[in-house]
This record gives structure tokens, sequence and C-alpha cells, in this order.
């Protein structure tokens, strides 16, 4: 399929956007907008698709969070990016550098910061145009093709945080859903040296996690009683990267004391937990939000260091493709990242 080219006019960045609307269906749209002088503009090549893009498909806004692209032009005060540079982005595009989340190393926490779902609604990487600033876009390493490189750019970074903050690699780290967050924490936390299990609801799984990293699968579809699956030496780090809220506590029988549970999945319902046993073992919940800026940039390089690439799915970037890829992420058969592509 050819790619209609982003058209400069001067400094005006316009192309082609992919949104959602009130009935689910996905409506091409048009983007415009002139570039201000720390701004960079992107050719969007790829873009993945993440579990979280599934709470904004009723919403009339430009979808896609996990992109990568060819800078086009570059604002008169840009100082990192040049045309022709390979780069992405993912769900945060701003953070504001000076309140006290920023000025702690928690930027992702911003009180200022735009976030997808939440500012910047007329544009998203289910595109082939990006107009953002330069702080919170990032070079893809050479040696990542742009289709695996998408899925980095939430999925990848999300998963890698809580692994870089929590981890060690004398760990026996629990991952539970092995879906596009999972199947590269299983990768990341193997290959920092940490002993990984993997926890799904899908038996047809198994022989992929064994061969990404993980030393166990554990297959929980139906199972009430975790202390029934055989599980002889406890987890020390849990990270939940499944699509619904887990009840926490069916796993606190195969915990180590002081075990860490790093909650990711994105939802509003409400996380119970079995308080007398939290305090008698120790346990802690931290849940874990995206990757600051120097993280996102160390996670790239890791992944290109160690090889670690996200298992695709491609579709093409049209609105049958987006809504193929988004049927097929609803009802749990993407294995393990879908990917939209303009060169499908
Ligand atoms: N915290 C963050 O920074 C962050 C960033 C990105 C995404 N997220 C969130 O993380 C979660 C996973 O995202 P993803 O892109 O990896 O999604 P995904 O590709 O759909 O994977 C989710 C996995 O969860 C399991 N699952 C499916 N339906 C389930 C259900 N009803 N109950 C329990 N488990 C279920 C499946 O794994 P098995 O078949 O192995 O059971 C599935 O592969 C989503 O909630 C997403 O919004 C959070
Ligand atoms: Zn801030
Ligand atoms: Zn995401």
């Amino acid at each position: 399929m050819s790619v209609s080219l982003s058209e400069f006019n001067g400094h005006i960045a316009q192309g082609t956007t992919f949104r959602g609307s009130s009935n689910g269906r996905i409506v091409k749209s048009f983007f415009q907008r002139s570039l201000g002088p720390d701004e960079v503009a992107v050719q969007v090549t790829h873009s993945g698709v993440c579990g979280t893009d599934l709470h904004y498909m009723l919403q009339d806004m430009v979808l896609g969070h996990e992109a990568v692209g060819i800078v086009s032009a570059v604002g008169s005060a840009c100082t990192l990016f040049k045309p022709g540079d390979r780069v992405g982005w993912g769900y945060e595009h701003y953070s504001c550098g000076f309140c006290t989340p920023c000025l702690t190393n928690e930027e992702c926490h911003c009180l200022n910061a735009g976030f997808y779902g939440a500012s910047d609604f007329d544009q998203g990487s289910f595109s082939n145009i990006g107009v953002w600033k330069q702080k919170w876009l990032f070079h893809i390493p050479e040696g990542i093709k742009s289709e695996d490189a998408a899925p980095l750019m939430c999925g990848g970074a999300s998963c890698f945080s809580p692994l870089i903050e929590h981890c060690r690699p004398i760990d026996r780290v629990g991952i539970v859903g092995m879906g596009g967050l999972g199947h590269l924490a299983i990768q990341f936390a193997a290959k920092m040296g940490c002993e990984v299990v993997v926890f799904s609801g899908s038996e047809s799984k198994r022989t992929d996690a064994l061969a990404l990293g993980a030393s166990a699968f554990f297959n929980i579809q139906g199972v009430s009683d975790f202390s029934t699956l055989g599980i002889t030496k406890p987890i020390d780090r849990l990270i939940v990267a499944a699509a619904s809220l887990m009840d926490v506590s069916q796993f606190y029988p195969v915990l180590a004391r002081k075990a860490i549970i790093i909650p990711l999945t994105a939802t509003k319902e409400t996380l119970a937990v079995p308080y007398y046993d939290t305090l008698f073992t120790g346990v802690k919940i931290i849940p874990s939000m995206l990757a600051t800026r120097f993280t996102q940039t160390k996670m790239l390089e890791f992944a290109d260091r160690h090889h670690i690439r996200p298992i695709i799915e491609k579709f093409p970037m049209t609105e049958a493709g987006i809504g193929a890829a988004i049927e097929k992420l609803k009802n749990g058969q993407i294995r393990y990242r879908a990917v939209l592509s303009w060169d499908f």
C-alpha cells in the first residue's frame, strides 16, 4: 500500500489520522498544524495497538500511542532531532519539568502532564502524522526494526520500568497475563537474570512462555486455590499485566514474605486486598505507570543489546485494518502485539 506523505507548507504539518467514535467504528480524519519552535513533525510508519487503546474506542479522539516513524521537519529551536531520524513516542507527550514529581524523577506523575486520552485529542499513532515536543520523542536504535520498536514505546517501557525499579536478578518474578506487556516482561526479566514464572489463563501460551525465557508456566484458568498449583518456591515479585484486575489475594499463598505485587492493569475497578495477610506477610502493593524518559531510553538500549523483540501480528493502517486488530485484541486472540503498518 502506498503512503501519502505528510506535506509541509512552510511549517504546516498535515496528514491522515484515525479516530474512535460513539458507535465503535474507526473514522478517518485529517490533521493539520503549524510546527512550534520545540516541536518535531513525524511521518508515522508503524503503531502498536495497546490494551489501553480499548478504553478509548468510543471516544471522538485520534487513537494510538505506540508510534514509530521518520522525522519530516523540526522546529527552529529543536536540537535533539533532524529530518530523517527514526523516532518513536508513547503514552506521555509532555511533562512540565518544574512540579514536585518532575523534580523527583517521577515525571510520569507530572501534575501538568500531557497523556494519551487526556489531551491532544487531534493526534495519535493511528495516523501518518504527529507533531510533538522533542522532549518526549525517542531515537530508535538502528538494530530494532520499526515494526518491532512500536510495541516497545508503551508496552515495553511500562513493564521494563517496574522490573528495573523493584526486581533483582536473585528474584523469582511472576508475570500474570501473557499479552502485549506480559510477553515482553518475560523477556526483559529473563535477560535481567531473574527466574521467571508465568501465570496465564491460556494453556496455548505455555510453549511460547518457556521459549521466551520463563522457567515455569502455571495455567490459572478456573483455579481458585493457588496453593494447589504445585508451587514450592515462593514468588518474590509479581507483575500483574492482565487485562482485568485480578483477585490478588489468590496469589498470597504462593508469595514470599515481603513480596511486592506490581499491578500494571489500567482499570477503574477497586483493588481489594486481605489486610491481615498483607500486614502479617509484609507484602507490598506498588502499582506502576509508564516509564520516565531515562528508563524509556535505557529500555530501548537494553532491548537492542539483548535482542528482545515483540512477537507481532501485522495489520494495515486503514479503517478495516484497525477494526480487525481491535476486534482480535478484544477477543484475546492477538499473539502477542498487533502492529499497524502503512507498508502492510
Ligand atoms: N501501567 C501501565 O503503565 C500500563 C501501560 C500499558 C498498558 N497497561 C494496561 O496493562 C494491561 C495489559 O495490557 P496489554 O496491552 O498487555 O493487553 P493484552 O495484550 O490484551 O494482554 C492482556 C492479557 O491479560 C489476560 N487477560 C485477558 N482477558 C482477561 C481478563 N478478563 N481477566 C484477566 N486476564 C485477562 C490475557 O493473558 P493470558 O491469556 O495469559 O491470561 C491477555 O493476553 C491493560 O489493562 C492495559 O491497559 C498499563
Ligand atoms: Zn511536572
Ligand atoms: Zn499503552
